[in-house]
């Protein structure tokens, strides 16, 4: 931590500069580490010694012992209220239903070598093509969310015979060189060089605000969509568009109609249609995958995170069986192609969201959440904006309303106001304050979570009505 007391004021200003989320550094964590423990403090000093340092990751806030339901315990036993998860604990951390699932795949069959396969990789396969429409698709597994994005340019590339592929600026679809190469976050890019070619940014619905005066969403999608149009005139040779359906940062929610239109490029074009749902499928938007809000389906579907229940790292991509193409070469030659425990996680997670009828649960408690944030924005004039589908909330932190200038600063110290209260969530985009509860919350724990807002915000005397 002392190093970071000597960081350079450049330094500083870079990460400024490139700030997606919150910091590593600065006065707050500062303060923060000051209030920590000793015990805790040199922990944390040992993760940093065998570490490498990075942006948003290490050095670390705290040192956890337990991760169970909604909470995370650190090793001075204090609870955490964990809304952020890395937006994979649908069903909860260590739920039994899964972990009792994986103990016994791990005691049966633990993995399964390429070349042969299993009762419960196809099961697993199969359950997740059940859960689309059309039930028109193939699936590669993979254990990386990143890896999976890249599986994913490959096959379109493989089925349409062309390279490009159009994304969003602000984007993130992984932090691997291919995955970054169609991501728009700048701070997965700096330093990086060279990027794989033929990665064209369009314009993303959440960045409405800068470039047309309107709120009116389906004016902005025209708009959007109206740029997508103009870069497949005049480029050409485009195999894909890939996107966020909503973006897990911001959640902003596009309109039906952007997605309609979306479909309709790309089927006019022959072009695929890829949306990496990674961090919001499985039940968190109210439906089990996000496109069903929106009734298009995509040619490729890339899922990840909470795929392997909390306790796997497991990502897939569903594939239009059209699209099926490539049996001569190898895709997704990956080690562990039809991963045992990955399957059995696949299957416990969705048997439990279904027994628990969590897609369900997740729509009513969004509703409260959203009633919830409503009241709370009005009440405090330093939230410019709440965005909310299912049970995922953005909170905009600004200056004030009227302006709408985002408030990077307050943000930052609303976060670890909240985290010293034993609330854990995310900062994005520099100002959004974003909570991905698990679909277990109750709503006794969503209340908690305002309160300790709340309370916050107050003590940080922030702007209230
Ligand atoms: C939208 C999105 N795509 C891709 C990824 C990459 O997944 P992974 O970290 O498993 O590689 C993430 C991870 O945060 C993500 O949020």
């Amino acid at each position: 931590m002392d190093q970071y007391r000597d960081q350079t004021e450049n330094d500083i200003r870079t990460d400024r500069l490139l700030r997606e989320g919150d910091v590593n550094f600065g006065s707050q964590r500062e303060q923060w580490y000051r209030h920590l423990p000793e015990g805790t403090k040199e922990m944390l000093k040992a993760d940093e010694e065998v570490f490498l340092k990075q942006s948003m990751s290490t050095p670390c806030l705290d040192v956890i012992t337990d991760a169970e339901g909604a909470y995370l315990t650190d090793c001075q036993g204090k609870q955490y209220l964990d809304f952020h998860g890395n937006s994979l604990h649908q069903v909860g951390y260590k739920n039994p239903f899964v972990v009792e699932a994986v103990q016994k795949q791990l005691q049966q069959l633990s993995f399964i070598p390429r070349r042969f396969t299993a009762e419960i990789a196809v099961k697993a396969a199969s359950l997740l093509v059940e859960k689309t429409e059309s039930r028109d698709y193939r699936v590669l597994f993979h254990p990386s969310g990143s890896g999976a994005v890249g599986m994913a340019l490959k096959i379109a590339r493989k089925a349409t015979g062309r390279q490009k592929v159009i994304s969003m600026w602000e984007s993130f679809h992984g932090a691997s060189l291919d995955a970054i190469a169609v991501g728009g976050e700048a701070v997965f890019k700096k330093d990086m060089g060279l990027m794989m070619p033929g990665c064209i940014k369009a314009i993303p619905y959440n960045s409405y605000r800068n470039l047309i005066h309107s709120t009116d969403p389906e004016r902005i999608a025209d708009f959007c969509i109206d740029y997508i149009r103009y870069i497949i005139e005049n480029e050409g040779d485009i195999g894909a568009i890939l996107l966020e359906p909503v973006r897990a940062t911001d959640i902003h929610v596009p309109p039906v109609s952007y997605f309609r239109q979306l479909r309709q490029i790309c089927d006019e074009n022959g072009i695929l249609l890829i949306f990496d749902e990674i961090p919001t499928a499985l039940g968190r938007s109210g439906c089990f995958y996000v496109h069903q809000n929106f009734q298009v389906e995509p040619d490729i579907l890339v899922l990840g995170k909470g795929l392997g229940g909390g306790v796997i790292p497991q990502a897939a991509v569903l594939v239009k069986k059209k699209y099926d193409c490539a049996s001569e070469i190898s895709l997704g030659h990956y080690t562990h192609e039809k991963p045992a425990l990955g399957c059995a996680a696949i299957c416990a997670t969705i048997a439990y969201i279904d027994r628990e009828n969590l897609v369900e649960r997740a729509r009513q408690l969004g509703n409260f959440l959203r009633e919830q944030g409503e009241a709370l924005c009005q009440r405090w004039n330093c939230i410019g904006q709440i965005r909310q589908i299912g049970l995922m909330i953005a909170f905009e932190i600004v200056q004030n309303r009227e302006t709408k200038e985002k408030d990077a600063e307050l943000a930052e110290r609303v976060l670890y106001g909240c985290l010293a209260e034993g609330l854990s969530f995310k900062v994005s985009g520099g100002s959004c304050l974003v909570w991905h509860p698990p679909l277990i919350v109750t709503k006794e724990q969503l209340k908690t979570a305002f309160a300790i807002l709340e309370k916050v915000l107050k003590e940080q005397k922030a702007d209230g009505r």
